[in-house]
């Protein structure tokens, strides 16, 4: 359910001279990461995503600025607010989502659990009801 999802905390090593936020793989988060892509050039007012994913596990970070992701599970709604480039937002399979309020410069940086895979997703939100009433 969406209550799976949660917010990671990222390691963050501060210096004088700023901070390093490190994430080694299967250490700092809970599974094994295959594919980064990242979201930059946002116009203001778009929204993003408006699909689930079968199989893949991702990590929703704000590098720069922050943005809101809308969560459903058919039966739950959450929204989270992501602002800080130390916290990311854990997303397992079969959660719908949403990305919208982009701050302008903003940068969503992904970490994913598999190579892209068209056939991976759900982009059809009745498609998506149907296989949820089935489970
Ligand atoms: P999509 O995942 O629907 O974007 P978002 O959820 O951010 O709104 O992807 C948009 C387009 O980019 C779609 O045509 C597939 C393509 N794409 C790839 O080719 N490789 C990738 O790793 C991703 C994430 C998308």
């Amino acid at each position: 359910t969406v209550f799976d999802c949660t917010i990671l905390e990222l390691p963050k090593i501060s210096m004088d001279s700023g901070s390093i936020t490190s994430i080694n793989n299967k250490i700092d988060i809970p599974f094994n990461v295959e594919r980064v892509y990242y979201l930059y050039d946002v116009p203001a007012g778009v929204e993003r995503g408006g699909h689930a994913h079968r199989n893949l596990y991702q990590l929703i970070i704000p590098i720069a600025g922050s943005f809101d992701i809308v969560l459903s599970d058919s039966k739950h709604r959450r929204t989270f607010s992501i602002n800080r480039p130390n916290y990311g937002l854990l997303i397992i399979p079969g959660i719908w989502r949403e990305l919208n309020n982009f701050s302008s410069g903003s940068i969503c940086i992904v970490l994913a659990s598999a190579a892209y895979d068209e056939n991976d997703y759900i982009r059809s939100y009745e498609e998506f009801l149907n296989i949820k009433s089935k489970i």
